[in-house]
């Protein structure tokens, strides 16, 4: 008998100055883990289109195929959607981006 234990991994939340630790399973967003340890990321769609959960990403890496309101330069400077971010490796990141990341996207279309 068999079973193929998903990996789990050590993440490291910042959010409004506050530190968080938690484990998040290879085959579980971030955002799925971090309410299910009690940390208040938030959170909106959960689908990959709001941006509610973005967060930028300082150490380690995440898979979102789905995270459709990332543009792809952007996700290689780190921004990420948590609730369709699956943990590649310890993280560490800062949550609560959703202005940084608007910023980042469209701040150089306004005068
Ligand atoms: S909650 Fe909407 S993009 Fe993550």
């Amino acid at each position: 008998m068999s079973n193929v234990t998903p990996a789990v991994y050590a993440i490291t939340i910042e959010l409004d100055g506050q530190q968080y630790h938690f484990q998040c399973r290879d085959n579980q967003t971030v955002l799925s883990a971090a309410e299910a340890a009690g940390v208040p990321v938030p959170s909106s769609c959960c689908a990959g289109v709001c941006t509610t959960c973005a967060a930028r990403i300082q150490e380690g890496e995440v898979h979102q195929p789905d995270a459709m309101g990332v543009k792809e330069d952007l996700r290689q400077e780190g921004f990420a959607l948590l609730c369709v971010s699956f943990p590649r490796s310890d993280l560490a990141a800062t949550a609560g981006q959703e202005d940084a990341l608007y910023e980042a996207q469209f701040g150089q279309y306004q005068s």
